[in-house]
């Protein structure tokens, strides 16, 4: 496995971060005699010496990940909804950037540049400037706060109290932004047609697994505004983007959205894949 990660790095088909990310959870990191061979034998300017550099220089951030990855990364119960909600109260008190996005490396400053690039497309495959965004899963409000100065206003929604807790104090002072926890099964307390963008980065893979993909597709046609717009960045986990963008398509079509961009990869650093769901304009 460690082999074929450095092989797709070296290739460019993920990035260090990620390769590095994959290797701590699938407990096969290299040690610091490999890193040291790699450091000598790849090319300065190559993605496996980038790997060895930052996996030297993010030891001790790497030895907490792995224990976070030997205590389990997976939501584990007969509710997923509460096994989630309790996976991520867990994970945000030991290592809330890795929380969010693994291959962070638990870095604020890697997360800065992957939420970045993430803004980057968000920005444009939709409108922000004015909008009234909703940020389904908003962990520890990274997006939410990243567009905070263009929107009218954000609403960052979570299930786990304690990345809300987590996100409202790095969000304090931000007066159009507000968090709340939310029930994990659909979009209570959001009004009909009050939303411009809806995003769930990195979060539909839970309503996904908790079987929860077509009551939340429905909430977003009535959450969203005429010609408003859903953006997902990962559908699943289940390692098929062919039946992701199925998944997408029907349910897009059941609840009168249209799904326009499907199973791409738009990054560079994160190896997320993006759809959008657009409502009709009046
Ligand atoms: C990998 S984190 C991503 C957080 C954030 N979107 C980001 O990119 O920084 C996934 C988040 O989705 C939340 N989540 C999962 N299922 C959810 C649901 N049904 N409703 C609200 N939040 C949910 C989790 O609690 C967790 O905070």
């Amino acid at each position: 496995m460690r082999d074929a990660l450095l092989d797709r790095c070296r290739q460019g088909q993920i990035s260090p971060q990620i390769a590095l990310a994959q290797m701590v959870i699938g407990g096969v990191m290299p040690d610091g005699e490999v890193l040291a061979r790699l450091a000598r034998h790849e090319l300065p300017d190559s993605p496996v010496r980038a790997l060895a550099d930052l996996a030297t220089t993010h030891r001790d951030q790497l030895r907490v990940l792995q224990d976070v990855a030997a205590s389990g990364i997976d939501p584990v119960g007969d509710d997923p909804v509460a096994a989630t909600a309790a996976l991520y109260d867990r994970l945000v008190a030991v290592a809330p950037e890795a929380a969010v996005a693994f291959y962070s490396l638990g870095d604020p400053t890697l997360l800065d540049r992957a939420t970045a690039e993430l803004v980057s497309v968000i920005r444009s495959w939709a409108t922000v400037p004015g909008a009234d965004v909703l940020d389904l899963g908003c962990g520890i409000g990274r997006v939410t706060l990243a567009l905070a100065d263009e929107a009218n206003s954000v609403l960052g929604l979570d299930v786990s109290a304690g990345m809300v807790a987590e996100a409202a104090r790095r969000g304090a002072g931000h007066t159009n932004v507000r968090f709340a926890v939310g029930n994990g099964r659909d979009l209570a307390g959001v009004g009909d047609a009050s939303i411009d963008l809806l995003i769930a980065a990195d979060s539909f893979p839970y309503v996904v697994g908790a079987g929860l993909a077509g009551a939340y597709v429905a909430e977003a046609a009535r959450v969203l505004r005429p010609a408003g717009v859903m953006l997902v960045f990962n559908w699943s986990y289940r390692g098929d983007v062919a039946a992701d963008v199925a998944e997408a398509r029907a349910l897009a079509e059941a609840h009168g959205l249209t799904l326009d961009r499907a199973g791409e990869r738009p990054f560079r650093i994160w190896d997320g894949t993006g759809f959008r769901l657009n409502r009709a304009s009046a």
